[in-house]
């Protein structure tokens, strides 16, 4: 049987894209942001998962105001990193796990959550800058990657609540996978940010750090907060943390999230417009 072992929370920042590849990750400005993920990429070399299921949101790069999925599951065989206006970033082309992201839809899709099936679709900064936090500049990807996008973009978007028990979904589908494999499942994206209007440049340390705290502790009850109180407090683009919440819904087991063991964690403002949050779990 599959099971998750782990779990990985990031931001998502292009510009952090953008730095490594265009090696100016020693500067003073980046320095500190990829020292933060020295002993994640440590920390993933040991733990190198046969499978990553990648929770993360579409930048209107695959999607548009023309077609907007709430829940988007990549059951394709490979997704070619997106041209966001400046060429696709030079990253290796990510394998996917067309069987096993068939099985999740099965059953994510029979336990009553609609997901929309995807069988071509480009990836964009929101999945690619995750990988490479973690993996650095590697000819290819360590292993395949379901992309599973999440709209975060146009309102209506999900609950927190929706998200935590689509996780738990996803959890109970991993564990009936009839193959043996070590998955983990990543939730990117967030933390505080807000990238226009009046309030463009938001940040908001206590709740990212209230945010982590709760993630790791009480993730249930920080499931129903609403959507007004992120939007107030994290910024109109700290509404992607959302998304960390179906990865660790995925934690634990058919009685609950459980109490993770936390292998990392990390906080650096500023990188662009964003604070940089960062935790590894694993489950006990
Ligand atoms: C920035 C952050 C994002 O999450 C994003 O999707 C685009 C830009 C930023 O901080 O610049
Ligand atoms: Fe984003």
């Amino acid at each position: 049987m599959a099971r998750i072992t782990a779990s990985v929370y990031t931001s998502h920042v292009p510009a952090i894209g953008a730095a490594l590849d265009s090696g100016k990750c020693g500067e003073p400005y980046w320095q500190p942001v990829f020292k933060g993920y020295e002993p994640s990429q440590a920390w993933i070399r040991a733990n190198t998962p046969d499978v990553i299921f990648l929770v993360y949101n579409d930048h209107a790069t695959a999607f548009s105001l023309d077609l907007i999925p709430t829940f988007a599951i990549g059951c394709a065989a490979e997704f070619q990193p997106a041209d966001e206006g400046w060429g696709p970033r030079p990253v290796p082309v990510v394998k996917g796990h067309p069987e096993l992201a068939a099985h999740i839809a099965q059953s994510v899709i029979q336990d009553d959550f609609d997901l929309t099936i995807v069988n071509k679709m480009d990836v964009d900064h929101g999945l690619t800058v995750p990988l490479s936090l973690l993996f650095g500049q590697p000819a290819a990807w360590p292993c395949p990657v379901i992309p599973f996008a999440v709209n975060v973009v146009q309102y209506p978007v999900p609950s927190g609540r929706r998200c935590f028990n689509l996780g738990r979904a996803i959890r109970k589908a991993v564990a009936a996978f009839d193959q043996p494999l070590k998955v983990q499942i990543w939730g990117t994206g967030g933390m505080s940010h807000q990238l226009q209007g009046p309030r463009a440049g938001l940040i908001n340390r206590e709740f990212d750090q209230a945010f982590l705290d709760q993630l790791i502790a009480d993730p249930a009850a920080l499931a129903q907060k609403p959507h007004i109180d992120y939007v107030r407090e994290a910024g109109s683009e700290g509404i992607e943390l959302v998304m960390w919440l179906i990865a660790r819904g995925a934690m634990g087991d058919e009685s609950g999230p459980g109490t993770p063991r936390v292998a990392h964690r990390f906080y650096h403002v500023p990188a662009s417009n964003t604070a940089v949050g960062h935790l590894i779990l694993e489950n006990t």
